[in-house]
């Protein structure tokens, strides 16, 4: 089955065509003018998915050397994210299932990153049960991934992400945004120990992250050193790299434990976070206790269409009613926040 399949909820604007699980092609344009701004503008970024979308569109289709007509499903990511940029992608593939009179699957973003972990592997080695850490800008949530769309959510965060964490600091530090990257490559050369950078625990809950106090107290460690006056590249690496290393630990604990507690061997790390250099050098230990660690391309962890299709197929091809793909789902709306009861 030939899909083509639509991401634009946040500042990505991302097309790919799928045959079945394979991706023939993938294009992302990255709307890198926010990191003047500090951040996303919504209003800018729903401006910029409307100017794109069809190009992008196009380009992905002439890469997989296929034409629309060819397509047999259309998938769009429908939530969570920024309700302006969602729309774009999600009424322009609405339109183009209309049109071709094909399935439409509704998808949401957070199972996608789940799923980008399959990417690139043969359907065969799709295995369940697996834990699934699941790190993004906005988003950090700890799944009992049990099959097809089975999720228990075990733990989140109940404050910042831990991409906020990383891009808030960025901020502080006055590297830019996002913060995520240029934290890693700076926490490369430094020394993890410069600093103990406290770690909040979750009352009544071993599963749950809490990320905002971490950034509060690398504030008011900066202030207490007067940052500005003394700042240097060795101190910066330092920095960041004990930093890391606190949110990296929280991220690390809670995951093995829930993998433990579960009886479970397969641990999935995915979203932008899960590129962080230092997480995955923790994670890729447990190899050597039997543990099978797994992480997407680095081309899929962020943002990309690639995901928002091998969903909807996924979800597609496991329905037992697909006849609601064909007219029910064309009422499916933008959905901002991420909806935990029915996750
Ligand atoms: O999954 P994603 O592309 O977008 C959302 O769905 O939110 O994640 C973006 C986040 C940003 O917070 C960015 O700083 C973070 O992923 N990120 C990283 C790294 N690469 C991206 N954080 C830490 N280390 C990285 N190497
Ligand atoms: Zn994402």
């Amino acid at each position: 089955m030939l899909s083509l399949a639509v991401e634009t909820s946040c500042d990505e604007t991302s097309a790919a065509v799928l045959e079945n699980e394979k991706v023939l092609s993938n294009v992302i344009s990255s709307q890198l003018f926010h990191s003047e701004f500090g951040g996303v503008i919504p209003e800018i970024a729903s401006r910029e998915h409307i100017l794109k979308i069809t190009e992008i569109t196009e380009s992905a289709l002439s890469l997989a050397g296929r034409k629309i007509s060819d397509i047999e499903l259309i998938s769009a990511t429908s939530e969570p994210g920024l309700i302006g940029a969602l729309l774009v992608g999600l009424n322009f593939g609405k339109s183009l299932a209309m049109c071709l009179n094909i399935p439409f699957l509704p998808v949401n973003h957070i199972h996608s990153h789940l799923y980008s972990n399959f990417l690139g592997s043969k359907p065969e080695n799709y295995k369940f049960p697996f834990i699934s850490l699941i790190v993004s800008g906005g988003h950090t949530l700890l799944i009992l991934a049990e099959d097809f769309f089975k999720h228990k959510i075990l733990g989140r965060t109940v404050d910042d992400a831990a991409g906020e964490a990383f891009d808030k600091a960025g901020k502080l530090l006055g590297l830019g945004y996002p913060g995520g990257p240029l934290i890693d490559k700076l926490a490369l050369t430094g020394n993890i120990s410069f600093h103990k950078f406290p770690l909040a625990y979750v009352k009544n809950s071993r599963f749950d992250f809490s990320f905002s106090g971490v950034k509060t107290s690398l504030l008011y460690f900066l202030k207490e050193i007067n940052f500005e006056s003394i700042k240097n590249e060795k101190l910066l690496s330092d920095i960041c790299a004990s930093y890391q290393n606190a949110i990296v630990s929280s991220l690390f604990e809670k995951t093995l434990l829930a993998a433990k507690e579960n009886k479970v061997r397969d641990i999935k790390i995915s979203g932008g976070v899960s590129a962080n250099s230092g997480l995955q050098k923790e994670f890729r230990l447990l190899e050597k206790s039997g543990y099978r660690i797994s992480f997407p391309e680095p081309l899929y962890s962020t943002d990309n269409a690639a995901m928002i299709g091998l969903t909807g197929y996924l979800k597609y091809k496991h329905s037992d009613n697909k006849e609601y793909f064909m007219k029910d789902s064309l009422n499916q709306n933008a959905v901002a926040r991420l909806d935990y009861e029915n996750f």
